[in-house]
């Protein structure tokens, strides 16, 4: 995982990087480390700087101001540890022996055990536990075979020892790389990890993400897989992996939102709960505006061909998206009558179902940056094309929040979700704009088919149109509700999470939102499963949250939660008031609407109710321990 960033130019170089990690700390915030090249020893000779420390940036910008970091060339990291406690010596960037080389890096080395054992037995000296630190070491003895072979000192010669160690590397990664004898030479290089050449005034940049480079460069030019660039003061030189030079025209850096401002809410994630009414009302007035046709009831930026001929749809995510993507699938076989099937991407890599033919594939991810949903989609692209027949070839869509990422620039189809920019770790107005981004496919999908009748599609649709304002005063109300409650219920060690239909995936998301922000042990369950097992964990200190939304199941959630009660345990039931819901020991109460669109509603109190037991046990909600926002590893 990790973001990394880098650049050469006139200016000095820390402070452009740090604001660049500033906007990659997304990617993970174990430790932060950067390295410039400051060229006043003499013309052709720099002086390296390297700091490094564990934790948030803000560390990392607090030695920065004690130490200082003088030079024009820099590269930065900030880290999410795989190979490696997040101790500073495990920190990026790492050097070779000499400490002339600096490398950051981002991606797994899958053979750095093998190169490790190889240069150890050559008598190399390793300072940390990572599996990046082979990179420098290994450049630094090709730039010493360049030496002997005669070649002078100079930009193409570090260059030159990069493009032979890349072979080398199993595994994905995007690196940067600095070497003290040429003071004006960045190298970049990347495989199955994202990374971005800017163009700014007087200077070139490479970052992992384009929030890096948006206050710097007004053009970018992404790197394509198996590349490599040599970046100078003077321009750029661009190489596939067999070594031939390409040219290819930057593209205007545009539409990227990079200002994170908390307002005045405590947390970020509060902040992005309240903005959900705003989700809600922008997505009603671009895809729900008066007027459409009748086969066509939402505006979606997709023609007939993308609607046509579609049998199967098959969604492949991560986590909260997961979640989402299970909502979908529940509106797209039960109210459009497509067979649908949603796969956790890292699993649907390594066992993916046999090609079925005429599927449309999703790629569902707010950061488009995820390494497993894009490897996934990248699988069955390539198997789908390898196929042959035409029927089974790769029709791809990917929903983001995030239509200028990785994911957009590898599939043909993009659904923006628009919520907005999403600081929080935990995913919430993103995971809401998901939802309505399925209540569009769906809605379309159905009318196109003739699965659903007009008079339906009318209803959901004016149904939809409500949203927004009645999102407002449920966010409001359960801001209230939620945060008393949490005051029970915050030194709680289990709790259990019931739904059913199209509310089981949101008793997930109220699991994983409570597990990942407060660290409270939280499962989430179909209600009817209890009774196979986990009902045994019920006691009188474990509260069950049951949701109880009027639809074909709302009884046997009742009585589901009738189960647990008997069973001693405290029920939280977020349902609508009535005479139905009294058996509840406290009522997270919810408006009483269409089962169809119910999960926009009963996922806020899911969402109010985790942050405020996490704001009480005073915990860094924002960035909880070991997560990051993005996951860009395997
Ligand atoms: C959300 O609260 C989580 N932090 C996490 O599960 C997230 O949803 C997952 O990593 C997928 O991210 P994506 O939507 O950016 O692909």
């Amino acid at each position: 995982m990790c973001g990394i960033v880098a650049v050469v130019g006139s200016r000095e170089a820390a402070p452009l990087l740090l604001e660049g990690l500033r906007h990659l700390e997304y990617r993970g915030y174990d430790s932060a480390g950067l390295a410039t090249v400051h060229s006043l020893v003499s013309e052709d000779q720099g002086q390296l700087t390297c700091l490094r420390a564990k934790g948030k940036l803000i560390n990392l910008a607090a030695m920065i101001d004690q130490n200082g970091a003088p030079g024009n060339l820099g590269i930065g990291h900030t880290r999410w540890a795989t190979h490696g406690k997040p101790e500073e010596c495990n920190a990026h960037p790492h050097r070779d022996s000499s400490g002339c080389i600096a490398v950051v890096q981002n991606g797994i080395i899958e053979n750095h055990r093998a190169l490790r054992e190889t240069l150890e037995a050559a008598g190399v000296e390793f300072l940390s536990e990572t599996d990046t630190e082979v990179i420098p070491h290994l450049i630094a003895k090709e730039l010493h075979l360049l030496k002997l072979e005669g070649l002078p000192v100079c930009e193409a010669m570090l260059l030159t020892a990069v493009q032979r160690v890349l072979p080398k590397l199993k595994g994905a990664y995007a690196l940067a790389v600095l070497w003290v004898e040429t003071p004006s030479a960045l190298v970049v290089a990347r495989r199955q990890a994202p990374l971005l050449i800017g163009l700014g005034e007087g200077e070139f940049l490479c970052a992992s993400d384009t929030p890096a480079l948006a206050s710097f460069a007004r053009t970018i030019l992404p790197m394509e897989d198996g590349e490599v660039a040599l970046l100078t003061p003077l321009g750029i030189e661009l190489y596939n992996q067999k070594g031939d030079r390409q040219k290819r025209s930057p593209s205007l850096l545009s539409g990227v939102n990079h200002v994170a401002d908390k307002r005045n809410f405590r947390h970020f994630m509060l902040k992005e709960i309240h903005e959900q009414p705003e989700t809600a009302e922008l997505w009603v007035t671009r895809h729900l505006p008066e007027g459409l046709p009748a086969d066509a009831p939402v505006a979606l930026p997709f023609d007939d061909s993308f609607y046509f001929g579609i049998e199967r749809i098959e969604i492949l995510a991560c986590g909260t998206s997961r979640h989402a993507a299970l909502v979908g699938a529940y509106l797209l076989e039960q109210f459009a009558g497509i067979p649908t099937a949603v796969f956790y991407a890292s699993e649907f890599r390594y066992a993916a179902p046999p090609l079925a033919p005429n599927t449309l594939t999703i790629g569902l991810t707010q950061s488009g940056e995820t390494a497993d949903t894009l490897a996934a989609l990248a699988m069955d692209a390539e198997r789908r094309e390898n196929h042959g027949d035409s029927a089974f070839a790769p029709r791809q869509l990917g929903v983001t929040n995030r239509p200028e990422s990785s994911l957009a620039r590898q599939v043909p189809n993009i659904l923006d979700i628009g919520a907005g920019l999403e600081v929080g770790v935990a995913a919430t107005k993103t995971f809401l704009g998901q939802l309505f981004a399925f209540y569009g496919l769906s809605l379309n999908f159905a009318a196109r088919r003739g699965t659903r009748s007009k008079e339906e599609i009318f209803s959901i649709t004016q149904e939809l149109r409500s949203v927004p304002n009645q999102l407002r005063s449920l966010v409001k109300m359960h801001d209230k509700l939620s945060e008393e409650l949490a005051h029970k219920f915050a030194d709680t060690k289990d709790v259990i999470f019931l739904g059913r239909g199209i509310n089981y995936p949101i008793a997930l998301e109220g699991a994983l939102k409570l597990k990942e922000i407060s660290y409270i042990h939280a499962e989430g369950y179909p209600a009817g499963e209890m009774k196979h097992g986990p009902i045994a964990l019920l006691d009188p200190k474990v509260p069950v949250v049951s949701i109880a939304m009027p639809g074909v199941v709302f009884e046997k959630v009742l009585s589901n939660a009738q189960e647990a009660k008997a069973r001693d345990a405290q029920l939280i039931g977020v349902a609508p008031e009535g005479p139905d819901t009294n058996l509840f020991d406290y009522l997270l109460p919810v408006p009483k609407v269409s089962e169809w669109i119910s999960p926009l509603f009963s996922v806020v109190p899911m969402q109010l109710l985790s942050y405020h037991i996490a704001a009480h046990r005073g915990l860094d909600v924002d960035q909880p321990r070991n997560l990051a926002k993005s996951v860009t590893v395997e």
